[in-house]
């Protein structure tokens, strides 16, 4: 299957980064992990310590001799889950200036694919052109809004329906594989 960088922020949603760790894994892939200094306080706050044991890999957010760092690796994309709003200036500015935000700077200009799910509400004029910027530059935004016409009836469910399609826009799911049923299971006949 293929390998995948999760990037994980200081931003609140933890959760969001365990299920795509989780279904990522759970469809075969490898996922190397690289999460912010505010990103582990957030992850520990949260209660997500679990995402770790999802991880093929933990770099180091420090670490630019990781192989992430560099357009030669065979990384198939990269999603941030969750992303705060300072990584995502940081990306929109092409700052490079840690591991994370220099992986996903490699995956725009390697044209791999890089999923931004941003939380943060309400957003600033700052942030929407942070986001606009990104999505220029090749990046697809999935903002964490959940979908309701499943019905979900736990957190994981209601989660999963945003982890869907950051998994869908990573091309990581397999022909007849998806986590939430899709949109013609719901429609009235
Ligand atoms: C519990 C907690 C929740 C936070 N939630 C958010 C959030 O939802 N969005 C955001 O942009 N920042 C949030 N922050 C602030 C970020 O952690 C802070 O801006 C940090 O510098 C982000 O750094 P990073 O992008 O390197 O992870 C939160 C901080 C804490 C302690």
């Amino acid at each position: 299957m293929a390998r995948y960088i999760l990037g994980v922020t200081g931003a609140s949603g933890a959760i969001y980064a365990t299920r795509t760790a989780m279904h990522l894994k759970r469809f075969g892939h490898d996922v190397s992990l690289i999460v912010t200094k505010p990103g582990r306080d957030v992850v520990e706050f949260e209660g997500q310590g679990q995402l770790f044991d999802y991880a093929e890999k933990v770099f180091n957010i420090d670490d630019f001799f990781a192989e992430c760092a560099s357009g030669s690796s065979d990384y198939a994309g990269m999603a941030v889950v969750p992303c705060s709003m300072g990584t995502l200036g940081r990306i929109a500015a092409g700052t490079s200036d840690n591991l994370l935000v220099r992986s996903a700077d490699v995956c725009l200009k390697e044209r791999r694919p890089l999923v931004i799910l941003p939380r943060e509400m309400p957003y600033s004029l700052i942030h929407i052109e942070n986001m606009e910027r990104v999505t220029r530059a090749g990046a697809v935004v999935i903002p964490a809004s959940p979908q309701f016409y499943s019905k979900p009836s736990t957190i994981e469910e209601l989660v999963d329906t945003v982890v869907a399609k950051v998994l869908k826009h990573l091309n990581a799911l397999g022909n007849e594989k998806n986590i939430v049923p899709s949109w013609n299971n719901f429609l009235v006949k």
